[in-house]
């Protein structure tokens, strides 16, 4: 792997300002920071160590600032800053060598490597209707495990599926009034049968206890009860994963609740030594000064059943006996964030030295999300609905000319699931956001199918240029995604080219190419997958606004007739540009498709 480019600048900046100044490594490199455009690539203010020298800042800008030699970067003073900007080249022909080079791992790097990741996802509930947050716990999630691999972690995926609990009561009891024995293996049948037993427990105590007995005996370990709830939890699963299959999402681990079943006894006396346990009101609770209005803690209610902390309690210890983590994460709704904060805190206070390893990846509601036939019960149904609704999409685009394909149905597929998943990824997981149909399938707008349609561009302006016959191009691989080019492409990638590249949006091209490697180490770091998406449209617009500048000027086409080193150059771009989108696209579980 090939140090990225502008690390690689910014790392030979940094030495260079350290022995400059002189100030330690560490120092600079924490003060170094992106410059705005228009003052450059770099800049580091002179504030701290003008101090220190008792200077002006400007004055030390000025006076270090022709000290610095570095091939490839023109420093200046402006005012309190040293700035460094990249020279055209040789970075522009470093950034085109990188991405052709790496092909499908660009953007990748090396800073997991050796270190374990436990990502705890999606865990929907079983025989429940699915909500919100299961869908954006998903793509969340899979993005983080994307994002985790591709930085060389090892990724324990795990679905900590909810599969243990009076639901399934519900479900049983229901079944006996609403079931019907022919669609026992339905989820979507199960799921109605849910709601209304459900509806009816909340207005029958009778009935409620029913479904509350049928636990106790799946508690206990009766036979014919668990025999049901395991044709049931089956059914759920086919369901399931059919759906991550769709999505192109694998789990290392499906463990749900039940798994830690008769598996609690360890870590309740494990607490009970530590921090010491005591009853309120019937039930185990642990021993601790709790705040004013803040719940306690139960490890069991007054019947002997446990309960979701104890369950999440007992499955922290065990991944960490298993996995030995660096990190452990739980990619769940911030409604649920006094749950983490009390299981990390007793770990922690159990003594356990891994519970600062721990931590809650927390995101905000969608409004809104619901299907045309209603209230939504199943994630399939989402996905359904966004394939439908894509499909029209094309088939209105196809009519209008504006784009092509010759499989519209798996087109449809590929930008109704992109839309759904980059309609989330876009937003700070933090965020609140409201799911609009008519906003997340726009060609035009913030969206995936934007930047899927910039990736198309790419392959088709590609195609042209090697197969002016139009012969049919290679198949794309089922993922959609392309074998990295290779390197004997049409193109030749010598660094004469990469000078003809002088272009102001084709400087902006490159450097927004460069970004990707920088751009995934800190959405690792801080969990943050929209960061590539908000990339994905920079580039996608940039990248659109410089293919079209052919429009009013001749000589400005990437097909540009009469400058054929111009023309490779441009085309070297281009196919920088689609090794970038496709990488980023990739991340975030988004297909890329070749034509449309
Ligand atoms: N099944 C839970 C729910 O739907 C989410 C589980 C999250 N993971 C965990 N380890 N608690 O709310």
């Amino acid at each position: 792997m090939i140090a990225p480019v502008l690390q690689h600048y910014r790392n030979l900046f940094a030495q260079a300002l350290s022995q400059a100044l002189p100030a330690p490594l560490a120092e600079v490199e924490k003060l170094l920071k992106p410059a705005e455009e228009v003052h450059g690539d770099f800049t580091l203010p002179m504030f701290s160590w003008a101090k220190h020298a008792k200077k002006n800042p400007a004055q030390l800008a000025a006076q270090i600032a022709p000290l610095l030699h570095i091939e490839g970067l023109q420093v200046h003073a402006q005012g309190p800053y040293v700035n460094a900007r990249l020279l055209p080249m040789p970075f522009a022909a470093e950034v085109l060598r990188a991405t052709r080079l790496e092909g499908a791992a660009y953007g990748c790097g090396t800073s997991g490597a050796g270190k374990t990741v436990v990502i705890d996802f999606s865990s929907p509930n079983i025989a429940k209707p699915i909500a919100f947050h299961h869908i954006r716990s998903t793509v969340i999630g899979n993005a983080l495990a994307n994002l985790h691999r591709a930085q060389g972690w090892n990724v324990v995926g795990i679905n900590y599926l909810g599969d243990w609990g009076k639901q399934f009561g519900l479900v049983a009891a229901g079944f006996a009034l609403f079931g019907d024995e022919t669609q026992k293996h339905n989820m979507r049948h199960l799921v109605d049968v849910y709601v209304k037993a459900n509806a009816k427990a909340e207005k029958e105590p009778a009935f409620d206890e029913k479904a509350r007995a049928f636990f106790a005996r799946m508690e206990a370990g009766e036979a014919a009860a668990l025999a049901l709830w395991r044709e049931f939890r089956e059914a759920s699963l086919v369901d399931f994963r059919a759906l991550y299959a769709r999505l192109g999402i694998h789990f290392e681990a499906y463990e749900g609740e039940s798994f830690y079943q008769g598996k609690m006894e360890g870590v309740i006396e494990d607490i009970s030594h530590s921090l010491g346990t005591c009853t309120s009101q019937g039930a185990l609770i642990v021993n601790l000064p709790y705040a004013d209005g803040e719940p306690p803690i139960l490890l069991k209610k007054n019947d002997g059943s446990t309960l979701y902390a104890t369950r999440d309690l007992a499955a922290a210890v065990d991944r960490f006996e298993r996995f030995a983590f660096d990190k452990s994460l739980y990619v769940v709704a911030a409604d649920q964030a006094l749950h983490f904060r009390q299981v990390f805190s007793v770990l922690e206070k159990m003594g356990k030295p891994w519970a600062t390893r721990l931590a809650h990846v927390a995101f905000g509601r969608v409004h809104g999300m619901s299907t045309r036939k209603g209230q939504l019960h199943l994630l399939s149904e989402v996905l359904d609905e966004a394939q439908a609704r894509a499909l029209e999409k094309v088939r209105d685009n196809m009519a209008q000319g504006k784009i092509h394909s010759e499989a519209p149905e798996a087109l449809a597929e590929q930008i109704g699931l992109g839309a759904i998943v980059f309609g989330d990824l876009k937003n700070r997981r933090s965020t609140d956001y409201v799911f609009d149909w008519e906003e997340v399938l726009s060609f035009e707008g913030h969206t995936g199918v934007y930047v899927q349609y910039a990736y198309a561009r790419a392959s088709a302006i590609l195609k042209k240029a090697v197969n002016p016959s139009g012969c049919p191009p290679n198949q794309p691989s089922p993922s959609g995604h392309p074998s990295p080019p290779s390197l004997e492409g049409p193109y030749p990638l010598e660094d004469a080219c990469a000078e003809e590249l002088r272009l102001p949006e084709e400087q902006s091209l490159l450097r927004w190419v460069a970004k990707l490697p920088e751009l995934v180490q800190e959405a690792v770091e801080q969990n943050e997958p929209s960061f590539i998406a908000r990339w994905l449209l920079d580039g996608a617009a940039a990248f659109s606004r410089w293919y079209t500048l052919g429009n009013q000027d001749r000589s400005k086409r990437v097909l540009v007739e009469d400058n054929p080193r111009l023309r490779c150059a441009r085309l070297a771009l281009v196919e920088a540009v689609r090794t970038a989108l496709g990488a980023g696209l990739r991340l975030l579980g988004i297909a890329a498709p070749q034509n449309m």
